[in-house]
């Protein structure tokens, strides 16, 4: 494995910078890069397209889509926060139908390495998507959201109980190809996050894509409301980013055998470095879309740069670099390269 090189004073080595293989692998997902954009921040990729070629990115997660149109939560419904930002969008889109006709078509005539997301409200909806989308060309991978309410238990949401997780997952994968790669996309919002990871994997997932945003809420200090009408809401960005790295980090240790897409508050190469170093092979880029369209790339750019700064040829030496047991590794380094007797 090729090894991290680092200078005493506690700075990297950056000189030799060795050319960096960014391919990664999601399961039987390969990806020829590792930053996708996150579900719900650029629709179906044709907007940032107008920005930089979608097709270098490691792909493309849509937004999730659900079995019919839906006009998503009453207005307002973005609030901002310190460092992020907090949304009840409700899960607008225009149903898997047209989705497949219009979005996944232009996707797969673009070239595009997809992932598609799924949404439902009971089992039987996430089923009735994977039929769907069953035998559709141009589909990389499915991304099932969980954090949904299912109204056939009291709303409480999928993700939140491992048998309800577990039910979406075993329901889809029944009715995916085989081989289609099927990403659970857990919530921080759980007592133990390694519980829920287990479930899914045991259900079917070949990866966990995480995190999802956490529940918030804003009130308006003029209205003395809520800033939300649907009173609480996802909160994204910067902000969850500590949530995210210690998600990725215990289910990393907890399953290191599944692959993990880290999200959560991704804004710099840097920023994507720590995910990959905490166990993700690949990240998706979200919130820091709205104000960046070029994000995605950039940060693909500015990660490779970061590897090569640390000394790694390949991302794949690079994840999960941080569960190391013990610094003697970077011992044995610094004294081959700087000859310490
Ligand atoms: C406006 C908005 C809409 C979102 N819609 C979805 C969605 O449809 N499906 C989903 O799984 N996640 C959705 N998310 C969550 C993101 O995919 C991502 O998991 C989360 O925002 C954390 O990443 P970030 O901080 O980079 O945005 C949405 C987030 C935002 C901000």
């Amino acid at each position: 494995m090729t090894r991290a090189v680092f200078s005493p004073a506690g700075g990297t080595a950056s000189e030799q910078r060795p050319d960096v293989d960014m391919s990664t692998s999601l399961g039987f997902l390969d990806l020829p890069a590792p930053v996708l954009t996150a579900s719900g921040c650029a629709a179906a990729g044709r907007e940032l397209d107008q920005f930089f070629d979608i097709t270098e990115l490691g792909g493309i997660v849509t937004k999730s889509v659900m079995l019919q149109p839906r006009s998503g939560r009453a207005t307002p419904r973005m609030a901002e926060t310190p460092s992020g930002m907090l949304n009840s969008i409700g899960l607008q889109g225009p149903g898997i139908d047209q989705f497949i006709e219009k979005d996944l078509a232009w996707l797969e005539q673009r070239g595009v390495r997809t992932i598609v997301s799924i949404a439902g409200s009971n089992v039987d909806e996430y089923s009735k998507l994977a039929q769907k989308l069953r035998n559709v060309p141009g589909i990389a991978g499915i991304e099932v959201n969980i954090s949904c309410p299912n109204v056939e238990n009291r709303g409480l949401v999928f993700a939140c109980q491992p048998d309800s997780a577990s039910s979406v997952i075993q329901a889809v994968r029944r009715f995916s190809d085989p081989k289609m790669p099927i990403l659970a996309k857990l919530s921080p919002d759980v007592t133990d996050i390694t519980e829920i990871a287990h479930a899914v994997v045991r259900a079917g997932a070949t990866g966990i894509s995480v995190m999802n945003t956490t529940l918030g809420m804003v009130i308006n200090t003029d209205t003395m409301r809520p800033a939300l009408a649907g009173v609480t809401g996802g909160l994204s960005g910067p902000a969850i980013r500590p949530i995210a790295v210690r998600c990725v980090w215990q289910i990393r240790k907890a399953l290191p055998d599944v692959p993990i897409l880290g999200m959560g508050g991704i804004r710099t190469g840097q920023d994507a470095f720590q995910f990959i170093l905490a166990g993700a092979s690949a990240v998706s880029v979200g919130t820091v879309v709205f104000n960046d369209p070029s994000a995605p790339i950039r940060i693909q750019h500015e990660l490779a740069q970061q590897l090569a700064d640390h000394g790694f040829s390949s991302l794949s030496d690079a994840v999960s670099f941080a569960h190391r047991s013990a610094d003697v590794d970077l011992v044995d380094d610094v004294e081959e390269e700087f000859e310490i007797e």
